[in-house]
C-alpha cells in the first residue's frame, strides 16, 4: 500500500520534468538544460572577467574556487549536448556541426576543462600568470563558440 503510494508520488513528480511526453518537449528540455548549464558556467566566469577589467579587486582565492567549479561543470557539456535536437526544428544557438563533428566538439570541451584546471593551479603564482591562464580559458570558450554557436558573443 505504502509502496504503491510512493510510486504514484514519484511518477507524478517526474512527469513534468525530464521524462516529458513528446519528442518536442524532450528536445526543448534538452535545449533549456544546455543553456542553463552554460549560464551556470558563466556565473563562475563572470566575476573573473570583472577582475580582469579592474572592476572588482583581484582575488586569487575566488578565482581558484570558480575555476575549480568550471572544471567540474565543463565535462557536463558533452552530456547535455549528446541529444541531437536538429529534427525538432526548435531554435537555439547550437549549430549543426555539434552533431556532425562530435569528436571535435568533445575535444573543445576537453580543452576548456583542462584550461580551467590550469587556471586554478596558476592562482598560486600571482596575478600575472593567473590572468594569462584566464586568457587561455577565455579563448577556449571563444574557440568553441566560433565553430558551434549561432551568434558569436564571446
Ligand atoms: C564545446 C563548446 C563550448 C564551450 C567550450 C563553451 N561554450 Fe558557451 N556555448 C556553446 C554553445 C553551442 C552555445 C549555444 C547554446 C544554445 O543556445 O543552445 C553556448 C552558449 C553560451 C552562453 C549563452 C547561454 C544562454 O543561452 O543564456 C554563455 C553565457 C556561454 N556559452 C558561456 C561560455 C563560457 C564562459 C565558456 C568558457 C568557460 C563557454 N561558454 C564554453 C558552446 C560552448
Amino acid at each position: 500500500m505504502f509502496r504503491k503510494f510512493l510510486l504514484i508520488t514519484l511518477l507524478t513528480a517526474f512527469s513534468t520534468s525530464a521524462f516529458a511526453a513528446s519528442a518536442e518537449e524532450r528536445a526543448q528540455t534538452a535545449i533549456d538544460t544546455r543553456q542553463g548549464l552554460l549560464k551556470v558556467v558563466a556565473s563562475y566566469f563572470g566575476p573573473i572577467v570583472g577582475m580582469a577589467r579592474g572592476q572588482i579587486p583581484f582575488d586569487a582565492a575566488v578565482i581558484e574556487t570558480n575555476a575549480g567549479k568550471i572544471a567540474q561543470l565543463a565535462p557536463m557539456l558533452e552530456d547535455v549536448f549528446a541529444m541531437d535536437t536538429r529534427a525538432s526544428g526548435l531554435k537555439s544557438g547550437a549549430k549543426d556541426g555539434i552533431w556532425e563533428d562530435s569528436d571535435d566538439f568533445k575535444a573543445k570541451v576537453a580543452t576548456t576543462t583542462q584550461r580551467a584546471i590550469e587556471l586554478a593551479a596558476a592562482t598560486s603564482q600571482g596575478k600575472g600568470p593567473t590572468m594569462k591562464a584566464f586568457g587561455a580559458l577565455g579563448s577556449s570558450c571563444k574557440n568553441c563558440h566560433e565553430s558551434y554557436r549561432e551568434k558569436d558573443e564571446g
